[in-house]
């Protein structure tokens, strides 16, 4: 057969298959697959939960935005039951069985954290900068925890007192300046509140050498920047990180926050070293010490300083703030409140500003305590979920299979206002932790429970009885016309105006 010649038939393109029909077969395709995938495959099928749920997390994280994340969570468990799904590959749980497996409080092995998350708390980007936080894995926790947990031991908290009592005189002194300034003696409590939290933990982790501390509100400033520079860099990548960094415009300043506040870590951790080095009899039991002894190289030791001062400022802060507003808003504990502490630092005994014995405020002032107890649990500062990761062979809570892989949370406002262990959970009732039940124990978690739980409770309890034992005993509270008392959430609560004025009448000691 001869071979025919002809002219060659133009091939398609694969571009020619673009027609609109075909574009809307594979996009209709692939939501189907998609679909199909996650509703009747999907590892969290079986798990009660919003329809949405199956196949995304965008309306929780719509939710989170709106700085109201932990209470809608906690209105899909009203909804739905202690188990529930929250997004393809997220589950919520609640009440003992749920807190106790989560925070492994009962598990030979507990859970590991959100990498994720954890990886926020390395604030240099070093590995060798890992500091008990940012840890994901419990054993390299646990390891660190036994290096220098005992500074915030209770017994150390009260071995330290006197160096406290120097943080509580520049807190009076504070709101001393602070209300003769004002015309009407206004003055802003949470600036006060987070001035005292810094110092105290800038003292346990620096020894007193913080630079920043000289200037308290240039601090408080970096700090209120640094998650945002953290998260910019976490999830834009360092190259637009960098870039931001670098552009000399003074409205980018919060970006070099995160810079700012290593360097300012950095330089005091410098000044402890040689002041240790030239005054070495008088090194103290803090937590620069304990680390240093323990071996761990100059990165680590900064790393953990860097976590706690994050970690011990804010949250402290804020709790107070919360906790006196809800004193505030039952005139009856306000007043029983005052009584107690006047009972215990009595007229004529007491001057004027004088820092209290620690011990003696513990003693004396149960109803305090127990506002903070129930401030706390009312407005939990970290509300919603802490994420664990669920180990590879599932584990099953309240009768539930959850299988591995996938994480798991139970958020601390949810478990605070447990309506059975909490009868009127929404309500401010302080005297219900004068019988506090081991379910009440073990749903407060608002410093978490378990393995993790949090390092400084001891330290920020001291600190927070200490402030409003010194607040109440000299100075009537007066809630100022129009002051916003309300409170948001963004990860972490605070107040919703950022501030809470209140004006300051001293008491005729
Ligand atoms: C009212 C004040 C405070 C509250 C409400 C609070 C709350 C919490 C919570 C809920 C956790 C556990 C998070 C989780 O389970 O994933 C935690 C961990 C932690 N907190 Fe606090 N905290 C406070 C004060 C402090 C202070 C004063 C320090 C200073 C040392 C501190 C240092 C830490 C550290 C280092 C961790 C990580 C522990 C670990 O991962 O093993 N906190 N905190």
């Amino acid at each position: 057969m001869g071979l025919v010649l002809g002219t060659a038939v133009p091939q398609p393109t694969a571009l020619a298959y673009l027609t609109p029909q075909n574009i809307a077969v594979a996009i209709i395709a692939f939501l189907l697959e998609y679909i199909i995938k996650w509703r009747f495959f999907g590892p969290l099928r079986h798990i009660p939960g919003p329809w949405w749920s199956h196949y995304t997390q965008i309306p929780d994280g719509y939710h989170l935005m709106r700085g109201e994340r932990a209470l809608y969570i906690h209105s899909l468990h009203e909804r739905y039951g202690p188990t529930i799904r929250v997004g393809p590959t997220l589950v919520g749980v609640s009440g003992t069985a749920g807190v106790k497996m989560v925070y492994g409080t009962a598990l030979k092995k507990p859970f590991t954290r959100n990498p994720q998350i954890t990886a926020m708390f390395n604030f240099q980007r070093k590995p060798e900068a890992d500091n008990i936080a940012s840890f994901h894995l419990p054993g390299d926790a646990l390891k660190r925890r036994r290096a220098y947990g005992n500074i915030f031991s209770r017994g150390n908290i009260l071995a330290m007192q006197d160096v406290f009592k120097k943080c509580f005189e520049n807190y009076f002194a504070k709101l001393e300046t602070l209300r003769t300034a004002s015309p009407n003696g206004i003055v802003p409590m949470v600036r006060c509140f987070r001035a005292l939290a810094l110092d105290a933990i800038t003292e346990v982790s620096f020894g007193g050498f913080y630079k920043g501390a000289s200037d308290p509100d240039h601090q408080m400033k970096l700090l209120d920047n640094l998650m945002s520079a953290n998260l910019v860099q976490l999830h834009l990548g360092n190259a637009i990180y960098s870039l931001l960094k670098s552009i000399p415009w003074k409205r980018l300043d919060w970006v070099r926050s995160m810079e700012d506040f290593c360097r300012i870590t950095s330089d005091s951790t410098a000044l402890y070293l040689s002041n240790r080095a030239a005054n070495p009899s008088q090194a103290r039991k803090d937590s620069l010490s304990q680390l240093l002894s323990y071996g761990l190289p100059r990165a680590a030791v900064e790393g953990e300083a860097l976590a706690n001062v994050f970690a011990g400022t804010d949250t402290t802060g804020n709790s107070t703030a919360f906790i006196v507003c809800e004193v505030l808003k039952k005139p009856n504990v306000h007043r029983r409140v005052v009584e107690e502490v006047f009972n215990a630092f009595p007229e004529g005994v007491y001057r004027m500003g004088e820092v209290m014995e620690f011990r003696k405020v513990e003693e004396e002032c149960r109803l305090l305590k127990w506002c903070i107890k129930e401030g706390m649990r009312r407005h939990s500062l970290a509300p919603g979920p802490a994420l664990r990761v669920v180990p590879d062979d599932g584990v099953v809570v309240d009768g539930m299979f959850i299988p591995g892989k996938v994480d798991i949370f139970a958020q601390s406002h949810t478990s605070t206002h447990d309506p059975v262990a909490f009868p009127q959970p929404e309500e401010f009732i302080p005297d219900r932790w004068e019988n506090e039940t081991s379910e009440m124990r073990t749903l407060w978690t608002v410093f978490g429970s378990g393995p993790r739980i949090c390092i400084g409770e001891n330290l920020a309890m001291m600190e927070m009885q200490m402030m409003l034992a010194l607040l109440f005993r000299n100075y009537e509270l007066v809630q100022v016309p129009g002051t916003d008392m309300r409170i948001t959430e963004f990860w972490l609560r605070s107040m919703k105006a950022g501030e809470l004025h209140l004006k300051l009448v001293p008491r005729s000691v």
